[in-house]
């Protein structure tokens, strides 16, 4: 269920035509709808209710601010990967100690950034980042709450490059390593254990592989408790799908009730990390048609945006419905959509059928609130575009295009080659 819906054959965002924000704002431009971005987080917290958990939505996912206060001002958390999403989280006012921290490779200064911050958990994935953590920990004075994120070799039947819980992803420590490193963590000074965690993979669209992983934790728990190791968090990660195309993915309702019924009573906290599910359908990227060209039996349709804007169908080839902002009545085609960035591979669709768009007119592509203007980059030096936010009959500039000056930002000619 999403916000952006059709009036009279014009494409609405809430209460306002998308045609109107354009013209205000130029294109391309991703706009996210407050209401379901509000709808998505709150279907997530309800399915959890009976549970005592904290949500910390991914935010690599959607890192803007106003999209994060958002969420914090519903009490939710982040989970982060960087030093620089830590200071984007703590900048928009997202609680220390509901923040937790993964990646398998922090640095040392971002050890020292989060520790200083004091947040809540330390996911660490490596033998050396559990020795690192203690070192960094002692230096600064302080303890690190961590838990190892253990990779529990599941399947979780998605796109390989968005698989992170077999054994030969990079990510986390083997669910049969984790015990004995448990026991090497325990005994360090600077460091208190506080859960387990793990994530299996992106885009989900079935509850097995999960309720599957979670019977792997719970064995690990029982067996770490045996040995006097008591945890207090079991961080379940994110990865629960959403409807690009034809997938019916789980309700959240109907994950946290197989979470429920596997995990059985509790004192466990859950930890859930959703980011795809709460963000993805809650925005578009709106790009305008700059050409159309025949090649023979091939139609290129050419728009403004770019793989440097939204990079996921050129990296996974991943699908996005198209949609016309304002329908017309003329045939569909089949074309390739395109963008202006000298690759073949900077493409939006293949082979797909269409409205048959004219220059000048607007293309809404579906379901980019999420790994969308977060991926986007500045290749073929393409200042990175808008980022709107619409609430009722009210939109928001959340993050203002990029000019060239913000581009060459920092860049900086030597002297020596000044003078030549
Ligand atoms: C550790 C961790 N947690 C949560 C997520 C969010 O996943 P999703 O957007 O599928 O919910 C990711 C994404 O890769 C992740 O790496």
């Amino acid at each position: 269920m999403h916000h952006f819906q059709y009036t009279q054959n014009v494409l609405w965002c809430e209460e306002i035509p998308v045609p109107e924000l354009a013209r205000k704002v130029g294109t391309p431009f991703y706009l996210y709808s407050h209401a379901t971005l509000t709808q998505h987080f709150r279907a997530f917290e309800r399915a959890f209710a009976g549970m005592k958990h904290l949500t910390c939505f991914s935010m690599k996912v959607n890192s803007n601010l106003a999209v994060l206060r958002l969420f914090a001002l519903k009490g939710g958390g982040v989970d982060i990967v960087s030093g620089g999403e830590l200071y984007r989280a703590l900048t928009a006012g997202v609680e220390p100690e509901k923040i937790v921290y993964s990646g398998v490779g922090k640095g040392i200064e971002e050890l020292e950034y989060a520790l200083k911050s004091d947040i809540l958990m330390f996911n660490v994935e490596s033998n050396q980042e559990i020795v690192k953590l203690n070192e960094v920990a002692g230096r600064v004075g302080k303890k690190a709450r961590m838990a190892i994120r253990v990779n529990p070799d599941v399947n979780p039947k998605t796109h390989p490059y968005i698989s992170t819980g077999l054994k030969e992803n990079k990510f986390g420590i083997n669910i049969n390593d984790a015990p004995e490193q448990y026991t090497l963590a325990a005994g360090m000074k600077n460091l208190k254990i506080g859960g387990v965690s793990c994530h299996i993979g992106s885009q989900l669209t079935h509850v097995s592989p999960f309720v599957d992983t979670l019977g792997r934790m719970k064995k690990l728990i029982a067996s770490l408790e045996e040995t006097g190791i008591n945890i207090g968090y079991l961080n379940l990660g994110g990865g629960l799908g959403i409807t690009y195309d034809r997938e019916e993915p789980p309700h959240p309702r109907e994950y946290a009730k197989a979470v429920k019924e596997e995990l059985g009573t509790t004192d466990l906290t859950l930890i859930l990390e959703p980011g795809r599910v709460i963000a993805g359908n809650a925005g578009i990227l709106v790009t305008k048609v700059l050409y159309t060209k025949n090649n023979h039996d091939k139609i290129f349709i050419i728009v403004d945006a770019a793989m440097n804007d939204l990079l996921r169908p050129s990296l996974y080839n991943a699908y996005h419905a198209i949609q016309p902002v304002n329908i017309s009545t003329r045939d569909n085609v089949k074309a390739d959509i395109v963008g202006p960035i000298c690759e073949s591979g900077d493409f939006f669709a293949k082979e797909r059928e269409v409205s048959s768009f004219e220059p000048g007119e607007l293309m809404a592509i579906m379901s980019a609130g999420a790994y969308g203007f977060s991926m986007s980059s500045n290749y073929n030096s393409r200042p990175r575009v808008a980022e709107v936010m619409v609430k009722g009959d009210r939109f928001y500039i959340i993050r203002a295009r990029e000019t060239y000056e913000d581009m060459v930002r920092g860049e900086e000619i030597p002297d020596f080659l000044m003078s030549a």
